[in-house]
Order: structure tokens, then C-alpha cells, then sequence
């Protein structure tokens, strides 16, 4: 395949009110790329488009959205087209966590509304925005994933559930888009300094302590790297590249990290104080990064 063009392009860029979606934005926009910035947060988002226009880029459209609620992709796939003209390339970037064991956080209400926003939100942009893009036999899909859905982590099975069943559904739509002129790519972030990775650091045990040793990525870093990788119509990258073995070698992945947790058990305290806060949590009341 040919090298992607970037400048002159359209672009839906979710999550892009902070963290790394904001960061895509930005990369994008400084490449040519007219962009299409959707979060909840539109406070955010104007601040983002201005900086942009002042930048001496064309000022990004703010289109506000609530990825939580079903039928809003769908919405805002129209609205983006109807304000870009075409999307040439999507990136499906807003993501959230809740923390919560398997058995309390179960099929609960914030259990169903973070599969809307991190799986069933991106299918339904990709399912509004890829086929006039397969007629145009031109297009991009990036889709962040995450190392976590390599390897789970407690308390947090649900976002690890979210991420592999996307990293899966971009795997299977690359096959599906072969020879389409359309390009899939998968970025699989590892922890990289975002509100997201923070609220994980301070509500989730042990994630702190585990979290301590590696490496962490930066957002503008990252947002290069897919400015590149899109260029390069690159399938998949993972970042931090330490990591990048890990959806490799998924198993041996899961043995480190499993390795890891089970010293937790060692603080039997802790982990049944975690336990009760964990119960608190999948009420609602501690989304780690689920609210405006
Ligand atoms: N940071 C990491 O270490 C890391 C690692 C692996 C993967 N990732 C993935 O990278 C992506 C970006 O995460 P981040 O770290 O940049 O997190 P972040 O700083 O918390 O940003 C998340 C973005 O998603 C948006 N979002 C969340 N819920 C939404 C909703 N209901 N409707 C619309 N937009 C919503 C947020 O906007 P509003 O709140 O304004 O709506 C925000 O722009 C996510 O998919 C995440 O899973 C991050």
C-alpha cells in the first residue's frame, strides 16, 4: 500500500477533550488534517480548538457527545460528516474505567455503560463512517486499545473485558477491509501519564506499586507515533516499547502480571478494605474516569 497523505485530510477524533485523544488532535491538525474533536467535556474541547487555530491550523469543530449513551455514535458520525464534508479518518480514543471485582461490578448498570462507551461506541462510528470510505477506497480507522487487554488486572476486569474484545474486533476488521484501500490501525497505549492512568493509580490496588517500576509514556509521544504509523499504514503498535512483546506473547504476559498480583494476597487487610471500597465503587460512586 501507499504511503497515507495526511494533509488536506478529515478526521473524527473522540476522547479528545484531554489525555491522548487531545493529544491525536493536536498532532493531527499541526499535519494539515481538518479534525473533528468530541468528548463531554466542550469547555475542553473550545480551549483545544483555539490553541489549534492560534497555532496558524484550521479551528477543529467542537461536536459534544456522551459515548455512554446508546445511539449517540451513530449521532455523532452524522454530525461530523455533516460538518466535515467526509470522514477520512476515524479515531475511536475516549475511553473510561470502572473499578470493581467481577462479582460485584457483574452486569451492573456502569458495567454495561463502559462496554457502550469503549466497545459498542467504536463499532458503531466504524459501522456509520467505513463504508463511504471503502467506496472512496480510501480511509483510516485507529483504535487505542490497551496492554490491559493483554493482561488483566484486579479490580479492573472490566476495562481489560472492553479493550481485548476491541483489539479483537480491529484484528478482524483489518481482515475484513483487506485490499479496501481502507487502514486499520491498532495502538495498544501500556501506562502513559493521562488523567485515565492516574485515577487508576490512586483507586485501584496495588496498581500504584506495580506501576512504580516500568516505564510511562507521554501523550505527545504517543499522538506522534500515530501521526507516523498512519502515514506508514502501520497495523499495530504498542507503546511504551518496552512492552512491545507483550501482545506478542500474551501468555507469558499474563504469567508476569498474574505474578505480581498474587503478592497482593499477602496483605489480606488491604485487600478486604479494597474489597468493601470495591463494592462502593460499582454503585457508581468512584468511576475512575467517568465523569465530566
Ligand atoms: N493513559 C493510559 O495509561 C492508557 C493506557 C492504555 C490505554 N489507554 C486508552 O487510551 C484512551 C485515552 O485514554 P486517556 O488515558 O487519554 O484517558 P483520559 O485522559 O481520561 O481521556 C479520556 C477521554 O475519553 C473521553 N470520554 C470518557 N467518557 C466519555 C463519554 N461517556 N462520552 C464521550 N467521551 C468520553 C473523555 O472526555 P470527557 O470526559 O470530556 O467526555 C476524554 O477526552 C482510552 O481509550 C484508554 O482506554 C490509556
Amino acid at each position: 500500500m501507499m504511503k497515507m497523505k495526511l494533509q488536506g485530510k478529515r478526521a473524527l477524533v473522540t476522547g479528545a477533550s484531554v489525555g491522548i485523544g487531545k493529544a491525536i488532535a493536536r498532532a493531527l491538525a499541526e499535519r494539515g488534517v481538518l479534525v473533528a474533536i468530541a468528548a463531554r467535556r466542550t469547555a475542553a474541547l473550545e480551549e483545544l480548538a483555539d490553541e489549534i487555530a492560534r497555532a496558524g491550523h484550521r479551528r477543529p469543530v467542537v461536536l459534544a457527545t456522551d459515548l455512554a449513551k446508546r445511539g449517540a455514535a451513530a449521532d455523532l458520525a452524522a454530525r461530523a460528516v455533516a460538518a466535515l464534508g467526509q470522514v477520512d479518518i476515524l479515531v475511536n480514543s475516549a475511553g473510561a474505567s470502572i473499578v470493581g471485582s467481577q462479582w460485584v461490578a457483574a452486569d451492573g448498570a456502569a458495567a454495561r455503560e463502559l462496554f457502550e462507551i469503549n466497545y459498542w461506541s467504536p463499532l458503531a462510528l466504524i459501522q456509520a463512517l467505513v463504508p463511504a470510505m471503502r467506496q472512496r477506497k480510501d480511509g483510516a480507522v485507529v483504535n487505542v486499545t490497551s496492554l490491559a487487554g493483554v493482561a488483566p488486572w484486579v479490580f479492573t476486569g472490566h476495562y481489560s473485558s472492553t479493550k481485548a474484545a476491541l483489539s479483537l474486533a480491529s484484528e478482524t476488521l483489518r481482515l475484513e477491509l483487506n485490499g479496501s484501500g481502507v487502514h486499520v490501525l491498532e495502538v495498544t497505549p501500556g501506562p502513559t501519564e493521562t488523567a485515565l492512568l492516574a485515577g487508576a493509580r490512586r483507586d485501584v490496588p496495588g496498581a500504584g506499586a506495580a506501576m512504580a517500576w516500568g516505564p510511562r509514556g507521554n501523550t505527545e509521544t504517543l499522538a506522534r507515533l500515530v501521526v507516523r504509523a498512519l502515514e506508514r499504514r502501520r497495523k499495530a503498535f504498542v507503546y511504551p516499547r518496552p512492552f512491545c512483546l507483550a501482545p506478542l506473547l500474551p501468555g507469558v504476559a499474563r504469567w508476569f502480571m498474574a505474578q505480581i498480583q498474587r503478592k497482593l494476597d499477602g496483605d489480606e487487610a488491604r485487600l478486604e478494605a479494597a474489597r468493601e471500597d470495591v463494592g462502593a465503587a460499582a454503585g457508581g460512586r468512584r468511576l475512575t474516569k467517568n465523569r465530566p
